[in-house]
């Protein structure tokens, strides 16, 4: 067996096969066996002597963690979101931060699909019916009335990774597609996936369905707030399976109740896990998913073995795979 590398690598909880294994053949290792995630404090003394650590989005990497943890030279995240890791710190500290994109474009347009489908066709609410034993008539003519998605619009709110995989799903319905970015698409690639550049405004005010797949940050925090969300249509949802703080909730909950929008459906939330005493849960036009967007067997393998091999890269002098830009 080669010889270990003379780095420690932090590994946060259990994640799954391979990554434990790829790290425990070629570093030392301080790993958690837990399905949750490291009490602050714990994560905080165990980091200090780490040359490197492998965290999950509930681990806060902060500028008061990072400032303790003078051996850190990378932090590879086994995620694609990275708004838990003060970049400007680790930027500053020539810290390099890692992450997993690509690998779960396809599970979370999928879910983003699924998500749009149940709000269109009231999946869950039928599922709620025959659970709580009201549904009492064979079939009616006048009974859960939804949308077709054909000659519908999607506008999507961020057009990187998932937002185009999200297109292409929804094309091969027959939907519309607008699409807002901080940068404009190239005109060809915008023909070639046959989608419309418009304005955030534009997007919302046009659009039957929304959906968000923009990243978190100073920028983006709450760019759906009260007065975009009264630019919808009242007809309309809104879909977001990116992060919870996008969207201002207060204001979100506030049209979902008066009527200013048909539906959202929200896999992400500004607290997670959503309060159990949160107002959403007595809304019946909402569809909930609890932060499930990658969690499939293909893109959890292949999250593990990338963030392993990130780290495997930088201590062998090699680029990681996959560099967040700083
Ligand atoms: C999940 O939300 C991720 O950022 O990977």
């Amino acid at each position: 067996m080669a010889k270990k590398l003379n780095k420690k690598i932090l590994i946060t909880r259990k994640f799954p096969y391979p990554l434990l294994k790829l790290l425990d053949e070629n570093f030392h290792i301080e790993y958690f066996d837990n399905e949750d995630p490291l009490p602050r404090k714990t994560l905080v003394k165990s980091i200090q002597d780490c040359d490197g650590v492998v965290c999950s989005l509930n681990d806060k990497l902060d500028e008061k963690l990072l400032q303790q943890s003078k051996r850190l030279k990378i932090i590879s995240t086994y995620s694609v979101g990275y708004d838990h890791i003060d970049l400007k710190y680790a930027q500053k500290s020539n810290i390099v931060v890692t992450n997993t994109p690509d690998v779960l474009t396809d599970s979370t347009a999928d879910l983003t699909i699924g998500l749009l489908l149940a709000i269109a066709r009231n999946i869950n609410i039928g599922h709620s019916i025959i659970f709580s034993k009201k549904w009492t008539e064979s079939w009616s003519p006048n009974f859960l009335l939804g949308s077709e998605l054909k000659d519908k619009t999607l506008g999507i709110v961020g057009y990187g990774r998932i937002g185009e995989a999200v297109a292409k799903r929804a094309t091969s319905f027959g939907m519309k597609i607008i699409y807002y970015n901080r940068t404009r698409i190239k005109k060809s690639i915008e023909n070639l996936h046959n989608v419309k550049y418009s304005t955030l405004d534009e997007v919302l005010s046009s659009s039957d369905f929304v959906s968000i797949h923009a990243s978190l940050n100073s920028d983006s925090f709450h760019i759906i707030n009260e007065a975009k969300l009264k630019l919808m249509k009242s007809t309309s949802y809104l879909i977001n399976t990116s992060r919870g703080s996008l969207i201002d909730e207060n204001a979100l909950f506030h049209s979902l109740e008066n009527c200013g929008i048909a539906g959202a459906a929200l896999d992400v939330f500004e607290v997670e896990p959503i309060n159990l005493r949160s107002k959403f849960l007595k809304l019946n036009n909402v569809v909930f998913t609890p932060h499930i967007g990658s969690a499939t067997n293909e893109a959890r393998f292949r999250m593990s073995d990338i963030s392993a091999r990130n780290v495997l890269n930088f201590f062998l002098g090699k680029k990681p795979i996959s560099l967040v830009d700083f």
